[in-house]
């Protein structure tokens, strides 16, 4: 019997390039009896971060991109990022990132488009496996790593005093092009500066703060200047005034519950102040317990920071981007979808696969609330 046919879409949001399976994937895949039909991807604004040609290498059938609303019913219609805004019924089961099971904008909307089509949405946010992390871990591990690089080339932009605010940010081909352009910009920057920048990565323990420690070392900064926080180091309760005497501040945790502020704009005055960067990786912008009170609004790749003017201190640029894993779309997708291929295998499972029944569980009780809504 042939095995599942996955339809791999192409994304429609800007600046998207990541991918949920790689040629890679789809080579393993196709040879356990997977059909794989690829959406031919070249707009530049979203193009994604393998060819075509690297698919159809792998033995992928390359289809039109858009054509997903024509493909076999029983096609699972695989992509990340949302569909595109319409009000067509959905008649296909899709794996992504619905971002519609939270009382999200248009959540009811995008509900009531799967009802009317008799389409599932099995969402890539909410997998639940007993034996370990969820597929979306791999994300969380590249937003530190990305975040940390943010947050050091924007205290470069500030170290070399160039003009003005520190521009906007587009993603990289690879890490090594990456690390190519920040480690020379370290250097002077530190040259400038006397010394390497004092970091201190809050949640260093977790997915994030794995990934902003990891970029930390491979950019060269000296271990001493790296200080590694977590719940032992915060039990005392905040606000820290520690975090004034580091350069960069990149909080990574994940907030399950009220905690006090980590760090407040009042003790931003303080003239003794070294912090001028804080990269909140974590994005708890709208939460009402944000750590960081200040950091309440989200930036994006276009204008990748906002600035805090403190009373007689130097500005001090905040960095809240979303989306960040986006930066290096190459190894994201790399980390993602090796995650997530134990998984995707599953869907050849006859007697259905744990994982996937729970995610058509959470499906159906989403829609039952958004018809009582
Ligand atoms: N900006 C982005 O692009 C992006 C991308 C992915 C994930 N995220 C966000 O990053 C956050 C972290 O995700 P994760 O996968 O790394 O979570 P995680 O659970 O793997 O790690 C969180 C860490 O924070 C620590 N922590 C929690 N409360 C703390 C406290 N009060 N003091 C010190 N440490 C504390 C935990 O002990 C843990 O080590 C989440 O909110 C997630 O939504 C952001």
């Amino acid at each position: 019997m042939a095995g599942p046919h996955l339809w791999l879409r192409a994304e429609v949001k800007p600046s998207e390039h990541r991918t949920a399976l790689t040629p890679e994937a789809c080579k393993e895949l196709i040879g356990l009896g997977f059909k794989i039909s690829v959406e031919s991807s070249t707009d530049p604004s979203t193009k994604r971060c393998y060819t075509d040609e690297d698919y159809k290498a792998a033995g992928c059938e390359i289809v039109e991109t858009g054509s997903w609303p024509t493909a076999p019913k029983d096609a699972y219609i695989v992509g990340l990022k949302e569909l595109p805004e319409d009000t067509s019924p959905l008649e296909h089961t899709h794996i992504y990132f619905g971002h519609c099971y939270k009382g999200q904008g248009g959540w009811k909307e995008l509900l009531a488009r799967f009802r009317a089509g008799g389409g599932k949405l099995l969402d890539l946010e909410f997998l639940t496996d007993a034996t370990g992390p969820p597929p979306r871990s791999a994300f969380g591990y590249m937003a530190g790593y990305t975040g940390a690089f943010v947050g050091l080339d924007v205290w470069c932009h500030r170290q070399l005093k160039t003009e003005g605010a520190y521009p906007s940010i587009d993603a990289y081909p690879n890490e090594e092009v990456l690390f190519k352009y920040i480690k020379p910009r370290i250097q002077d920057a530190t040259a400038g500066a006397g010394g390497a920048p004092r970091v201190l990565v809050m949640g260093a323990l977790g997915r994030c703060g794995r990934g902003a420690c990891d970029f930390l070392v491979n950019a060269g900064i000296p271990e001493a200047n790296i200080l590694r926080w977590d719940l032992e180091e915060t039990k005392k309760g905040g606000p820290f005034p520690e975090l004034l005497d580091v350069d960069i501040f990149v909080n990574c945790i994940y907030l399950a519950k009220p905690i006090p502020p980590f760090i407040t704009r009042e003790m931003l005055d303080q003239d003794s102040r070294r912090l001028s960067v804080v990269v909140d990786v974590s994005c708890d912008t709208t939460n009402p317990h944000n750590p960081i009170p200040f950091a309440d609004k989200n930036t994006t790749f276009t204008e990748p920071t906002f600035q805090i003017t403190p009373s007689g201190g130097a500005v001090v640029d905040v960095v809240t981007i979303d989306h960040l894993p986006t930066l290096l779309p190459k190894e994201s997708s790399d980390r993602f979808a090796a995650d997530l291929l134990p998984t995707i295998k599953g869907l050849a499972q006859q007697e259905g696969h744990p994982v996937w029944g729970r995610a058509l569980e959470l499906f159906h009780k989403k829609m039952e609330e958004a018809q009582t809504a």
